[in-house]
Protein backbone atom coordinates (compact mmCIF):
# COMPACT_ATOMS: atom_id res chain seq x y z
CA UNK A 1 0.00 0.00 0.00
CA UNK A 2 1.04 3.35 -0.41
CA UNK A 3 1.29 5.26 3.04
CA UNK A 4 1.53 9.05 4.17
CA UNK A 5 2.43 9.08 7.84
CA UNK A 6 1.99 12.94 8.96
CA UNK A 7 3.86 13.89 11.99
CA UNK A 8 7.44 12.18 12.50
CA UNK A 9 7.58 11.91 15.95
CA UNK A 10 7.94 9.04 18.34
CA UNK A 11 4.97 7.41 17.22
CA UNK A 12 4.98 8.38 13.56
CA UNK A 13 8.75 7.62 12.70
CA UNK A 14 8.38 4.37 14.42
CA UNK A 15 4.84 3.35 12.71
CA UNK A 16 6.18 4.40 9.48
CA UNK A 17 9.15 2.58 9.96
CA UNK A 18 7.55 -0.43 10.29
CA UNK A 19 4.76 -0.27 7.69
CA UNK A 20 7.76 0.05 5.26
CA UNK A 21 9.31 -3.03 6.84
CA UNK A 22 6.24 -4.77 5.99
CA UNK A 23 6.66 -3.79 2.22
CA UNK A 24 4.37 -0.65 2.08
CA UNK A 25 5.62 2.58 0.67
CA UNK A 26 5.62 5.05 3.30
CA UNK A 27 6.30 9.08 3.45
CA UNK A 28 6.98 10.18 6.66
CA UNK A 29 5.88 13.84 7.16
CA UNK A 30 6.78 16.54 9.26
CA UNK A 31 6.36 20.46 8.98
CA UNK A 32 9.97 20.84 11.09
CA UNK A 33 12.20 21.25 8.46
CA UNK A 34 15.35 20.42 10.89
CA UNK A 35 14.20 17.45 11.76
CA UNK A 36 13.36 15.90 8.10
CA UNK A 37 16.45 16.69 7.17
CA UNK A 38 18.09 15.30 9.61
CA UNK A 39 16.31 12.23 9.00
CA UNK A 40 17.26 12.42 5.30
CA UNK A 41 20.57 12.84 6.20
CA UNK A 42 20.52 9.38 8.27
CA UNK A 43 20.13 10.98 11.78
CA UNK A 44 17.54 9.88 13.96
CA UNK A 45 16.48 12.56 16.01
CA UNK A 46 15.19 9.79 18.96
CA UNK A 47 16.62 6.72 21.06
CA UNK A 48 14.89 3.87 19.92
CA UNK A 49 16.93 0.72 20.49
CA UNK A 50 16.76 -0.85 16.68
CA UNK A 51 15.12 2.01 15.05
CA UNK A 52 18.33 3.38 13.01
CA UNK A 53 18.91 0.70 12.00
CA UNK A 54 15.62 -0.20 10.74
CA UNK A 55 15.29 3.20 8.72
CA UNK A 56 18.48 2.87 7.17
CA UNK A 57 17.30 -0.45 5.80
CA UNK A 58 14.05 0.61 4.47
CA UNK A 59 15.13 3.61 2.98
CA UNK A 60 18.06 2.18 1.14
CA UNK A 61 15.59 -0.14 -0.20
CA UNK A 62 13.23 2.25 -1.75
CA UNK A 63 10.40 2.17 0.64
CA UNK A 64 10.71 5.05 3.25
CA UNK A 65 11.11 8.60 2.38
CA UNK A 66 10.63 11.84 4.40
CA UNK A 67 8.91 15.02 2.95
CA UNK A 68 8.03 18.31 4.58
CA UNK A 69 5.59 18.51 1.52
CA UNK A 70 2.34 17.53 2.66
CA UNK A 71 -0.24 17.61 -0.26
CA UNK A 72 2.19 15.89 -2.80
CA UNK A 73 3.10 13.00 0.21
CA UNK A 74 -0.53 12.29 0.65
CA UNK A 75 -1.36 12.52 -2.88
CA UNK A 76 -2.50 9.07 -4.48
CA UNK A 77 -1.93 7.73 -0.49
CA UNK A 78 -4.14 4.96 0.52
CA UNK A 79 -3.84 5.44 3.83
CA UNK A 80 -3.06 8.83 5.64
CA UNK A 81 -2.20 8.59 8.93
CA UNK A 82 -2.15 11.30 11.64
CA UNK A 83 0.45 10.86 14.42
CA UNK A 84 1.04 14.37 15.71
CA UNK A 85 1.54 15.06 19.24
CA UNK A 86 -1.58 15.72 21.59
CA UNK A 87 0.29 17.26 24.64
CA UNK A 88 -1.52 18.51 27.68
CA UNK A 89 -3.54 21.55 27.05
CA UNK A 90 -3.84 24.13 29.92
CA UNK A 91 -7.34 22.75 31.15
CA UNK A 92 -5.85 19.07 32.07
CA UNK A 93 -7.38 18.18 28.44
CA UNK A 94 -5.50 17.20 25.53
CA UNK A 95 -4.18 19.96 23.17
CA UNK A 96 -6.05 18.71 19.54
CA UNK A 97 -4.64 22.28 17.55
CA UNK A 98 -2.39 19.82 16.04
CA UNK A 99 -4.68 17.69 15.14
CA UNK A 100 -7.19 19.77 13.59
CA UNK A 101 -4.56 21.67 11.51
CA UNK A 102 -3.44 18.20 10.46
CA UNK A 103 -7.06 17.34 9.41
CA UNK A 104 -7.79 20.78 7.46
CA UNK A 105 -4.43 20.64 5.51
CA UNK A 106 -5.13 17.23 4.60
CA UNK A 107 -9.07 17.98 3.32
CA UNK A 108 -7.73 21.06 1.28
CA UNK A 109 -5.03 19.02 -0.57
CA UNK A 110 -7.49 15.63 -1.34
CA UNK A 111 -7.76 14.87 -4.74
CA UNK A 112 -9.19 11.42 -4.33
CA UNK A 113 -11.24 9.70 -1.93
CA UNK A 114 -8.81 8.63 1.12
CA UNK A 115 -9.06 6.76 4.19
CA UNK A 116 -7.51 9.01 7.22
CA UNK A 117 -6.21 7.56 10.30
CA UNK A 118 -6.19 8.79 13.36
CA UNK A 119 -2.74 7.43 15.33
CA UNK A 120 -2.57 10.62 17.96
CA UNK A 121 -3.88 9.50 21.48
CA UNK A 122 -7.06 11.69 21.49
CA UNK A 123 -10.29 12.04 23.62
CA UNK A 124 -13.07 10.48 22.64
CA UNK A 125 -14.99 11.94 19.98
CA UNK A 126 -12.26 13.71 17.76
CA UNK A 127 -13.25 11.18 14.91
CA UNK A 128 -16.34 12.35 15.05
CA UNK A 129 -15.21 15.95 15.24
CA UNK A 130 -12.44 15.32 12.51
CA UNK A 131 -14.96 14.68 10.10
CA UNK A 132 -17.14 17.26 10.31
CA UNK A 133 -14.71 19.54 10.16
CA UNK A 134 -13.31 17.99 7.24
CA UNK A 135 -16.26 17.64 5.34
CA UNK A 136 -17.22 21.64 5.61
CA UNK A 137 -13.75 21.92 3.79
CA UNK A 138 -13.62 19.09 1.32
CA UNK A 139 -16.87 17.75 -1.27
CA UNK A 140 -14.04 14.22 -2.13
CA UNK A 141 -15.49 11.59 -0.08
CA UNK A 142 -13.37 10.49 2.62
CA UNK A 143 -13.17 7.84 5.86
CA UNK A 144 -11.66 8.53 9.44
CA UNK A 145 -10.56 5.54 11.47
CA UNK A 146 -9.38 5.39 14.58
CA UNK A 147 -6.37 3.45 15.48
CA UNK A 148 -4.90 3.63 18.99
CA UNK A 149 -1.24 3.13 19.28
CA UNK A 150 -0.23 0.68 22.44
CA UNK A 151 4.02 0.91 22.04
CA UNK A 152 6.24 0.96 24.66
CA UNK A 153 9.34 3.81 24.83
CA UNK A 154 12.44 1.09 24.60
CA UNK A 155 10.56 -1.90 23.42
CA UNK A 156 8.75 0.26 20.16
CA UNK A 157 9.80 -1.81 17.51
CA UNK A 158 8.81 -5.55 18.95
CA UNK A 159 5.69 -4.12 20.32
CA UNK A 160 4.71 -2.75 16.44
CA UNK A 161 5.72 -6.32 14.97
CA UNK A 162 4.13 -8.43 18.02
CA UNK A 163 1.16 -6.42 19.29
CA UNK A 164 -0.90 -7.44 21.96
CA UNK A 165 -3.70 -6.62 19.86
CA UNK A 166 -4.73 -4.33 17.20
CA UNK A 167 -6.94 -2.43 17.87
CA UNK A 168 -9.25 -0.25 14.55
CA UNK A 169 -12.58 2.19 15.17
CA UNK A 170 -14.11 2.66 11.98
CA UNK A 171 -17.49 3.50 10.91
CA UNK A 172 -17.66 1.09 7.91
CA UNK A 173 -16.80 -2.60 7.26
CA UNK A 174 -15.06 -1.37 4.19
CA UNK A 175 -12.40 0.88 6.26
CA UNK A 176 -11.62 -1.84 8.56
CA UNK A 177 -11.11 -4.03 6.70
CA UNK A 178 -8.25 -1.88 4.65
CA UNK A 179 -6.68 -1.46 8.15
CA UNK A 180 -7.22 -5.06 8.29
CA UNK A 181 -4.94 -5.95 5.27
CA UNK A 182 -2.57 -3.78 6.36
CA UNK A 183 -2.01 -5.55 9.40
CA UNK A 184 -2.41 -8.64 8.44
CA UNK A 185 1.30 -9.92 8.17
CA UNK A 186 1.57 -9.48 12.21
CA UNK A 187 -1.45 -10.35 13.38
CA UNK A 188 -1.97 -14.23 14.53
CA UNK A 189 -4.23 -16.05 16.72
CA UNK A 190 -2.80 -14.46 20.13
CA UNK A 191 -2.28 -11.15 18.64
CA UNK A 192 -5.75 -9.77 17.09
CA UNK A 193 -7.28 -7.38 14.82
CA UNK A 194 -10.15 -5.74 16.55
CA UNK A 195 -12.83 -3.48 15.16
CA UNK A 196 -15.17 -1.60 17.07
CA UNK A 197 -16.84 2.23 16.58
CA UNK A 198 -14.40 4.92 16.61
CA UNK A 199 -15.80 5.99 20.26
CA UNK A 200 -14.57 2.60 21.84
CA UNK A 201 -11.24 2.72 20.39
CA UNK A 202 -10.40 5.95 21.37
CA UNK A 203 -11.30 5.37 24.59
CA UNK A 204 -10.05 1.90 24.70
CA UNK A 205 -6.43 4.19 24.96
CA UNK A 206 -7.22 5.94 27.37
CA UNK A 207 -8.82 3.00 29.99
CA UNK A 208 -5.53 0.71 29.05
CA UNK A 209 -3.40 3.40 30.01
CA UNK A 210 -5.16 4.10 33.02
CA UNK A 211 -5.86 1.23 34.25
CA UNK A 212 -1.48 0.85 33.91
CA UNK A 213 -1.01 3.44 35.68
CA UNK A 214 -3.77 2.67 38.27
CA UNK A 215 -2.01 -0.43 39.09
CA UNK A 216 1.33 1.59 39.40
CA UNK A 217 -0.02 4.04 41.59
CA UNK A 218 -1.55 0.89 43.63
CA UNK A 219 1.40 -0.94 44.22
CA UNK A 220 3.29 2.14 45.80
CA UNK A 221 0.59 3.16 47.87
CA UNK A 222 0.63 -0.38 49.48
CA UNK A 223 4.60 0.08 49.43
CA UNK A 224 4.81 3.00 51.66
CA UNK A 225 2.06 0.72 53.74
CA UNK A 226 4.77 -2.16 53.54
CA UNK A 227 7.47 0.74 54.81
CA UNK A 228 5.28 2.42 57.91
CA UNK A 229 4.49 -1.41 59.08
CA UNK A 230 7.34 -3.08 58.79
CA UNK A 231 6.30 -5.59 56.22
CA UNK A 232 8.32 -6.47 52.77
CA UNK A 233 7.09 -5.40 49.27
CA UNK A 234 9.22 -8.11 47.62
CA UNK A 235 7.28 -11.12 49.32
CA UNK A 236 3.58 -9.45 49.52
CA UNK A 237 3.94 -9.07 45.71
CA UNK A 238 4.89 -12.71 46.15
CA UNK A 239 2.54 -13.17 48.21
CA UNK A 240 -0.96 -11.72 45.62
CA UNK A 241 1.02 -12.40 42.41
CA UNK A 242 0.20 -16.00 42.27
CA UNK A 243 -3.48 -15.54 42.49
CA UNK A 244 -4.12 -15.81 38.91
CA UNK A 245 -6.53 -12.65 39.04
CA UNK A 246 -4.05 -10.09 39.86
CA UNK A 247 -0.80 -11.79 38.25
CA UNK A 248 2.98 -10.12 38.40
CA UNK A 249 3.01 -7.95 35.52
CA UNK A 250 3.50 -4.24 35.76
CA UNK A 251 3.37 -4.08 39.59
CA UNK A 252 6.73 -3.27 40.46
CA UNK A 253 6.88 -0.31 42.76
CA UNK A 254 8.82 2.86 42.62
CA UNK A 255 9.54 6.52 42.33
CA UNK A 256 6.62 6.86 40.69
CA UNK A 257 5.55 6.95 36.58
CA UNK A 258 6.51 9.33 34.12
CA UNK A 259 6.98 9.27 30.08
CA UNK A 260 4.69 11.17 27.30
CA UNK A 261 1.47 9.21 28.00
CA UNK A 262 0.51 7.80 31.38
CA UNK A 263 0.48 11.60 33.45
CA UNK A 264 -1.02 13.15 30.00
CA UNK A 265 -3.51 10.47 29.46
CA UNK A 266 -4.39 10.20 33.04
CA UNK A 267 -5.11 13.90 33.68
CA UNK A 268 -6.94 13.89 29.87
CA UNK A 269 -9.13 11.40 30.93
CA UNK A 270 -10.12 12.87 34.41
CA UNK A 271 -10.64 16.08 32.15
CA UNK A 272 -13.06 14.05 29.62
CA UNK A 273 -14.77 13.16 33.08
CA UNK A 274 -15.36 16.94 34.23
CA UNK A 275 -16.65 17.56 30.56
CA UNK A 276 -19.39 15.30 30.97
CA UNK A 277 -20.15 15.63 34.59
CA UNK A 278 -19.40 12.21 35.32
CA UNK A 279 -16.93 11.70 38.79
CA UNK A 280 -14.09 9.60 38.36
CA UNK A 281 -12.45 9.92 41.66
CA UNK A 282 -10.19 6.66 41.21
CA UNK A 283 -8.40 8.13 38.21
CA UNK A 284 -7.91 11.58 40.00
CA UNK A 285 -6.43 9.60 42.85
CA UNK A 286 -3.99 7.72 40.19
CA UNK A 287 -3.00 10.93 39.31
CA UNK A 288 -2.92 12.74 43.42
CA UNK A 289 -0.58 9.37 43.98
CA UNK A 290 2.18 9.77 41.77
CA UNK A 291 2.53 13.16 42.29
CA UNK A 292 3.09 12.05 46.27
CA UNK A 293 5.39 9.27 45.06
CA UNK A 294 7.57 11.55 43.01
CA UNK A 295 8.49 12.98 47.07
CA UNK A 296 9.13 9.90 48.20
CA UNK A 297 12.68 9.21 47.16
CA UNK A 298 13.60 13.00 48.39
CA UNK A 299 11.88 12.77 51.61
CA UNK A 300 13.44 9.51 51.98
CA UNK A 301 16.82 10.69 51.82
CA UNK A 302 16.23 13.95 53.98
CA UNK A 303 14.67 12.17 56.74
CA UNK A 304 18.08 9.95 56.65
CA UNK A 305 19.81 12.36 57.47
CA UNK A 306 17.83 13.87 59.85
CA UNK A 307 16.22 16.62 58.05
CA UNK A 308 19.31 18.37 56.16
CA UNK A 309 21.40 17.46 53.00
CA UNK A 310 22.98 21.28 53.06
CA UNK A 311 26.43 20.67 51.52
CA UNK A 312 26.28 17.01 50.64
CA UNK A 313 27.01 15.22 47.55
CA UNK A 314 24.35 13.29 46.16
CA UNK A 315 25.00 10.73 42.96
CA UNK A 316 21.95 9.99 41.28
CA UNK A 317 21.84 7.10 38.64
CA UNK A 318 19.63 7.11 36.10
CA UNK A 319 17.41 10.55 34.62
CA UNK A 320 15.37 9.30 32.04
CA UNK A 321 11.62 8.26 33.19
CA UNK A 322 12.71 4.43 32.33
CA UNK A 323 14.95 2.41 30.88
CA UNK A 324 16.53 2.48 27.28
CA UNK A 325 15.11 5.65 26.35
CA UNK A 326 16.37 9.18 26.44
CA UNK A 327 13.15 10.80 27.22
CA UNK A 328 12.69 12.25 30.21
CA UNK A 329 9.46 13.89 30.28
CA UNK A 330 7.62 14.22 33.73
CA UNK A 331 10.63 12.47 34.87
CA UNK A 332 10.84 11.27 38.51
CA UNK A 333 14.40 12.17 38.05
CA UNK A 334 13.40 15.69 37.66
CA UNK A 335 11.42 16.41 40.67
CA UNK A 336 14.40 14.59 42.92
CA UNK A 337 17.47 16.98 41.36
CA UNK A 338 15.31 20.13 42.06
CA UNK A 339 14.34 18.65 45.90
CA UNK A 340 17.84 18.07 46.49
CA UNK A 341 19.18 21.36 44.92
CA UNK A 342 16.64 23.26 47.07
CA UNK A 343 17.86 22.16 49.93
CA UNK A 344 21.09 22.72 49.48
CA UNK A 345 22.84 19.57 48.30
CA UNK A 346 25.53 19.13 45.02
CA UNK A 347 24.22 16.55 42.48
CA UNK A 348 25.97 14.53 40.34
CA UNK A 349 24.09 12.71 37.62
CA UNK A 350 24.68 9.99 34.88
CA UNK A 351 22.38 8.30 32.81
CA UNK A 352 23.17 6.86 29.51
CA UNK A 353 21.09 8.29 27.07
CA UNK A 354 19.23 10.96 28.81
CA UNK A 355 22.22 13.69 30.13
CA UNK A 356 21.87 16.07 27.64
CA UNK A 357 18.12 16.63 28.00
CA UNK A 358 18.75 17.09 31.75
CA UNK A 359 21.76 19.36 30.91
CA UNK A 360 19.12 21.70 28.95
CA UNK A 361 17.37 21.95 31.80
CA UNK A 362 19.50 21.91 35.21
CA UNK A 363 23.11 23.84 33.15
CA UNK A 364 25.79 24.51 35.55
CA UNK A 365 23.82 23.48 38.61
CA UNK A 366 24.18 20.11 38.31
CA UNK A 367 27.93 18.02 38.03
CA UNK A 368 27.05 15.37 35.04
CA UNK A 369 29.34 12.47 35.20
CA UNK A 370 29.59 9.76 32.14
CA UNK A 371 30.28 6.82 34.10
CA UNK A 372 28.09 5.45 37.16
CA UNK A 373 31.46 4.95 39.63
CA UNK A 374 32.39 8.88 38.47
CA UNK A 375 29.16 9.90 40.00
CA UNK A 376 29.97 8.21 43.09
CA UNK A 377 33.05 10.17 44.01
CA UNK A 378 33.19 11.16 47.53
CA UNK A 379 29.20 11.10 47.89
CA UNK A 380 27.36 11.15 50.54
CA UNK A 381 24.38 8.78 49.10
CA UNK A 382 23.16 7.36 46.02
CA UNK A 383 19.68 7.96 44.94
CA UNK A 384 18.66 5.28 41.72
CA UNK A 385 15.86 6.60 39.66
CA UNK A 386 15.87 4.83 36.46
CA UNK A 387 16.31 1.08 36.54
CA UNK A 388 18.80 0.57 33.25
CA UNK A 389 20.03 -2.88 32.92
CA UNK A 390 23.64 -1.40 33.80
CA UNK A 391 22.94 -0.64 36.97
CA UNK A 392 21.48 -4.06 38.58
CA UNK A 393 24.51 -5.57 39.33
CA UNK A 394 27.30 -2.90 40.20
CA UNK A 395 30.56 -3.70 41.58
CA UNK A 396 29.99 -2.98 45.78
CA UNK A 397 34.05 -3.26 46.08
CA UNK A 398 34.74 0.15 43.70
CA UNK A 399 31.23 1.89 45.18
CA UNK A 400 32.59 1.66 49.03
CA UNK A 401 35.65 2.93 47.88
CA UNK A 402 34.50 5.75 45.84
CA UNK A 403 31.59 7.30 48.41
CA UNK A 404 31.82 8.74 51.51
CA UNK A 405 29.37 7.39 53.16
CA UNK A 406 28.05 4.18 52.33
CA UNK A 407 23.58 4.55 51.45
CA UNK A 408 21.59 3.72 48.89
CA UNK A 409 18.35 4.79 48.15
CA UNK A 410 17.03 2.20 45.31
CA UNK A 411 13.87 3.71 44.22
CA UNK A 412 13.25 0.94 41.28
CA UNK A 413 13.97 -1.31 43.98
CA UNK A 414 16.59 -2.93 41.14
CA UNK A 415 19.43 -3.44 43.49
CA UNK A 416 19.80 -6.66 45.44
CA UNK A 417 19.45 -5.82 48.60
CA UNK A 418 20.97 -8.63 50.27
CA UNK A 419 24.08 -8.55 48.41
CA UNK A 420 24.17 -4.50 49.42
CA UNK A 421 23.68 -4.94 52.72
CA UNK A 422 26.37 -7.87 52.48
CA UNK A 423 28.99 -4.94 51.17
CA UNK A 424 28.19 -2.77 54.00
CA UNK A 425 26.25 -0.47 52.50
CA UNK A 426 22.85 0.71 54.02
CA UNK A 427 19.89 -0.13 52.03
CA UNK A 428 16.29 1.92 51.46
CA UNK A 429 14.08 0.70 48.73
CA UNK A 430 10.61 1.27 48.00
CA UNK A 431 8.43 -0.63 50.79
CA UNK A 432 11.50 -2.76 50.76
CA UNK A 433 13.93 -3.24 53.59
CA UNK A 434 13.63 -0.26 56.28
CA UNK A 435 15.59 0.45 59.77
CA UNK A 436 12.86 -1.19 61.40
CA UNK A 437 11.99 -4.51 59.19
CA UNK A 438 13.61 -7.71 58.26
CA UNK A 439 13.11 -10.41 55.64
CA UNK A 440 13.42 -14.49 57.25
CA UNK A 441 15.61 -15.98 56.58
CA UNK A 442 14.79 -18.80 54.68
CA UNK A 443 16.71 -22.47 55.17
CA UNK A 444 18.71 -23.97 52.17
CA UNK A 445 16.96 -27.21 52.36
CA UNK A 446 13.31 -25.07 52.51
CA UNK A 447 14.68 -22.92 49.52
CA UNK A 448 15.06 -25.78 47.41
CA UNK A 449 11.02 -26.72 47.57
CA UNK A 450 10.51 -23.14 46.43
CA UNK A 451 9.64 -22.71 42.97
CA UNK A 452 11.66 -20.38 40.82
CA UNK A 453 10.65 -16.70 41.60
CA UNK A 454 8.63 -15.03 38.95
CA UNK A 455 8.89 -11.61 40.03
CA UNK A 456 12.64 -11.59 38.43
CA UNK A 457 10.71 -11.95 35.36
CA UNK A 458 7.98 -9.62 35.90
CA UNK A 459 10.68 -7.03 37.06
CA UNK A 460 12.32 -7.39 33.58
CA UNK A 461 8.98 -7.30 31.54
CA UNK A 462 7.76 -4.45 33.60
C1 LIG B 1 3.03 3.43 28.08
C2 LIG B 1 2.18 2.17 27.79
O1 LIG B 1 2.81 1.04 28.41
C3 LIG B 1 2.05 1.97 26.29
O2 LIG B 1 1.21 0.85 26.03
C4 LIG B 1 1.45 3.24 25.68
O3 LIG B 1 1.37 3.12 24.28
C5 LIG B 1 2.29 4.44 26.03
O4 LIG B 1 2.43 4.55 27.45
P1 LIG B 1 5.64 4.05 28.04
O5 LIG B 1 5.23 5.44 28.45
O6 LIG B 1 6.62 3.89 26.93
O7 LIG B 1 4.34 3.19 27.57
O8 LIG B 1 6.25 3.36 29.32
P2 LIG B 1 5.93 2.13 30.30
O9 LIG B 1 6.90 1.05 30.05
O10 LIG B 1 4.51 1.75 30.26
O11 LIG B 1 6.31 2.81 31.70
C6 LIG B 1 5.70 4.02 32.14
C7 LIG B 1 6.21 4.43 33.49
O12 LIG B 1 5.72 3.55 34.49
C8 LIG B 1 7.72 4.44 33.65
O13 LIG B 1 8.10 5.61 34.35
C9 LIG B 1 8.01 3.19 34.46
O14 LIG B 1 9.16 3.31 35.23
C10 LIG B 1 6.76 3.11 35.35
N1 LIG B 1 6.45 1.75 35.81
C11 LIG B 1 6.09 0.78 34.92
C12 LIG B 1 6.45 1.46 37.18
O15 LIG B 1 6.74 2.34 38.01
N2 LIG B 1 6.10 0.20 37.59
C13 LIG B 1 5.75 -0.79 36.72
O16 LIG B 1 5.45 -1.91 37.18
C14 LIG B 1 5.76 -0.49 35.34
Amino acid sequence: MKIAIVGTGYVGLVTGTCLSDLGNHVVCIDKDRAKISMLEAGRIPIYEPGLAGLVAKNVREGRLAFSVDLPRSIDGADLIFIAVGTPQGKSGGADLSGVWAVGRQVAESLRAPATIVIKSTVPVGTNAELTRQMSAITPVPFDVASNPEFLKEGAAIDDFFKPDRVVVGARRPEVAERLLELYRPILTHERPFLAMAPESAEMTKYVANCLLASKISFINEMANLCTGYGAHIDDVRRGIGYDCRIGFQFLAPGAGYGGSCFPKDVRALIHMAKMVGIPCQMIEAVDSVNEYQKEVLPRMILNHFGGSIRGMRIAVWGLAFKPETDDIRESPALVLIEELLQAGAFVRVTDPQAMGHVREIFGSRLVYCESPYSALESADALAIVTDWDMYRAPNFQLMRDLMRRRIIFDGRNCLNEAAALQAGFQYQGIGRLTPGSSRPRTRANILEHVPPDPLTESFDSA
